[in-house]
């Protein structure tokens, strides 16, 4: 494949604690972050400047952000659903954000309160002052392969979403799978369709593990042309507004996955299962992690 280099953005430390109901305290929080600064990973997703009601995993979002350790090099984003959010998000410290958005109407209402319509009104003003403050802002499309309310998804809504963010100033787009329910094929042709409208490296693929699928989703979308893949250890996450939706794909298994294929990320796969096993002890539940159980029951 052409240009071996895939960029990894590690979001356990928002996606993978948001939907865990083992509340880690925020010491925990930071170890993590700062241990995964440690790996090679180039983009560290932190948490989440949203509501603590609607998420009280990260309703400790300013103490841990403003403790991690910056490493040069390393972006740390972190969530956003409106102005509210980014302007907490500015006081901690935080120089690149993303705001997040679906291309169903019911999960959007479920996860934001809000139509797809009125979220993009409402990140307006985040985009704007971004643009003013030199923050980058990546920008998330959810359900882009299914919806737990709506069921199947068309591939044109997912490109509308995706292109409005674009065009509303979003770098990156990151296209995810919340529940977990797509297959290679489809993955790809909605990932191909997305790719006519935005600019294939201003695109970003985010799946969820529910039916298995996802390396073999990263794969064909690999093969597609995308270069920057989400993922988080220990294959935590989930999104509380996605019921029966599991965890993100795990880093460790992406990182093993690509470095066989002769791909680079920059990470250390060591380091990465190291954190991903101290992970699931801090969360007192076993890993996801294939590449993790491999390496743990070999030691
Ligand atoms: P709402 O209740 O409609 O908001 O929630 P509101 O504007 O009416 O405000 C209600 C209260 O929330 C007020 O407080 C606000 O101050 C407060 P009160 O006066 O009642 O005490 N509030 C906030 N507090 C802190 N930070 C904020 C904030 N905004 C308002 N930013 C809202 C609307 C968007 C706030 C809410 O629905 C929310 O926070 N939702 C977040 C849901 C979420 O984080 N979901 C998970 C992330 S998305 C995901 O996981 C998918 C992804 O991984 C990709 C994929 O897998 O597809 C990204
Ligand atoms: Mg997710």
């Amino acid at each position: 494949m052409n240009n071996p280099e895939v960029r990894i953005v590690e979001v356990s430390a928002r996606d993978g604690l948001q939907n865990e109901k083992t509340l880690l305290p925020p010491d925990v929080k930071i170890a993590l972050i700062d241990r995964l600064s440690t790996t090679g990973l180039k983009t560290v997703e932190a948490t989440s400047f949203v509501s603590p009601r609607w998420v009280p995993q990260l309703a400790d979002a300013d103490e841990v952000f403003r403790n991690i350790r910056k490493v040069p090099g390393v972006a740390y984003p972190v969530l956003v659903p409106n102005e509210q959010g980014y302007r907490l998000a500015r006081a901690a410290g935080a120089v690149e954000v993303s705001v997040f958005t679906a291309a169903s109407e019911a999960f959007n209402r479920a996860n934001i309160n809000a139509s797809i319509a009125e979220s993009l009104q409402r990140f307006q003003p985040v985009l704007d002052d971004a643009n003013a403050e030199g923050v980058k802002v990546r920008g998330y499309v959810s359900t882009a392969l299914g919806c737990p309310y709506q069921g199947d998804v068309p591939v044109a809504d997912v490109v509308n979403v995706a292109k409005r963010l674009y065009d509303m100033g979003c770098y990156e787009i990151s296209l995810g799978d919340t529940i977990g329910v797509g297959t290679p094929a489809k993955a790809r042709a909605m990932l191909h369709a997305v790719s006519q409208e935005v600019p294939m490296q201003a695109l970003a693929v985010h799946f969820h593990d529910t039916y298995g699928q996802a390396l073999a989703n990263i794969l064909a979308c690999l093969e597609e042309g995308v270069r920057v893949v989400d993922s988080a250890v220990s294959g935590t996450g989930g999104c509380p507004y996605a019921k029966g939706a599991t965890g993100n794909v795990a880093s460790e298994d992406v990182v093993y996955m690509l470095h066989g294929m002769g791909m680079q990320t920059g990470v250390d796969l060591d380091l990465l299962v190291a954190t991903g096993a101290w992970l699931s002890a801090q969360l007192n539940k076993p890993t996801a992690s294939r590449v993790t159980k491999a390496r743990t029951m070999a030691a």
